[in-house]
């Protein structure tokens, strides 16, 4: 299951998933794009549907969790990668932001993988062995003047993986998170809102070649959700092309 699939990283690691065989539930918010992610992977001979979610509401969550599980017959693994994205650019500073921003910013960005991990490892739990990957950000341990609630939610994130890891390590479960740095997304790219400054800024403060794109990270969640990945628990994978190195 894969929430917040409707675009960007979470379309890109539906795909993937459902290349490697996996049947998938592409869950979001748009229901509409993750129906049109679902049929662009059946289309390529995959199997996938679509479940409406919103992660700021834990009924909803429940319930999409329950039907995925309903349909499939059981869970393997999440990736719960769904953000709000769309109150990032008031996201300014602690002294200029307006509390109602950084509230939803949490509700969304950390309360919701919380249910959502409430709502998913029952069904894991239950077939004795399971993977969760959260996405996380580079975000959580840059320092940044600006995006202080992304920040304070996306370092939350990462506990709240650890905790998970370690909690129900020993009865099979693996969480992990992978923390992209800045991914130039299809729809950003389609979109044109990045300035192209901003583009070269990105690539100019990095020891690489390119931008991050989709497939980057979706290739190393696929990994982590994997029979390859079983012995990887608790960890934060920086996946960022040398952005930031720790
Ligand atoms: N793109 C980047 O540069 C970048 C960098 C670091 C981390 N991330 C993280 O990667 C993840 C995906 O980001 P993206 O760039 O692909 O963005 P995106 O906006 O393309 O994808 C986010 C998806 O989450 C869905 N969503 C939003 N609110 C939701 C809710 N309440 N319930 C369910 N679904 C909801 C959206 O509809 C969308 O499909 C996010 O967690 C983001 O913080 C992105």
């Amino acid at each position: 299951m894969v929430i917040g699939a409707g675009s960007g990283i979470g379309a890109a690691t539906a795909r993937q998933l459902a290349a490697e065989g996996a049947r998938v539930c592409v869950a979001d918010i748009n229901l509409a794009a993750a129906q049109s992610v679902a049929e662009s992977i059946a289309a390529a001979g995959g199997e996938a549907f679509a479940e409406f979610i919103d992660i700021a509401e834990e009924a909803a969550v429940n319930a999409a969790v329950a039907a995925a599980v309903e349909t499939l017959g059981g869970l393997d693994g999440a990736h719960i990668n769904a953000a709000d994205l769309r109150v990032i650019f008031e996201d300014t500073d602690l002294l200029a932001e307006d509390v109602a921003v950084f509230d939803r910013t949490l509700q969304v960005n950390v309360r919701g993988h919380f249910l959502c991990t409430r709502a998913v490892l029952p069904a894991l739990l239950q077939r004795g062995a399971g993977s969760i990957v959260y996405t996380s950000s580079g975000a959580a341990d840059a320092g940044d003047s600006s995006r202080p609630a992304y920040a304070v939610a996306k370092s939350g994130l990462n506990a709240l993986m650890r905790h998970v890891a370690s909690r129900w390590g020993r009865e099979g479960i693996t969480a992990n998170c992978v923390a992209p740095g800045f991914v130039y997304t299809p729809e950003m790219e389609a979109g044109g809102q990045v300035p192209q400054s901003m583009l070269d800024g990105f690539l100019g403060s990095m020891p690489a070649t390119r931008l991050g794109k989709v497939e980057d990270i979706a290739g190393v969640v696929a990994h982590l959700l994997s029979d390859q990945g079983r012995w990887i628990n608790g960890q934060v994978y920086n996946v960022n092309g040398g952005a930031l190195m720790r």
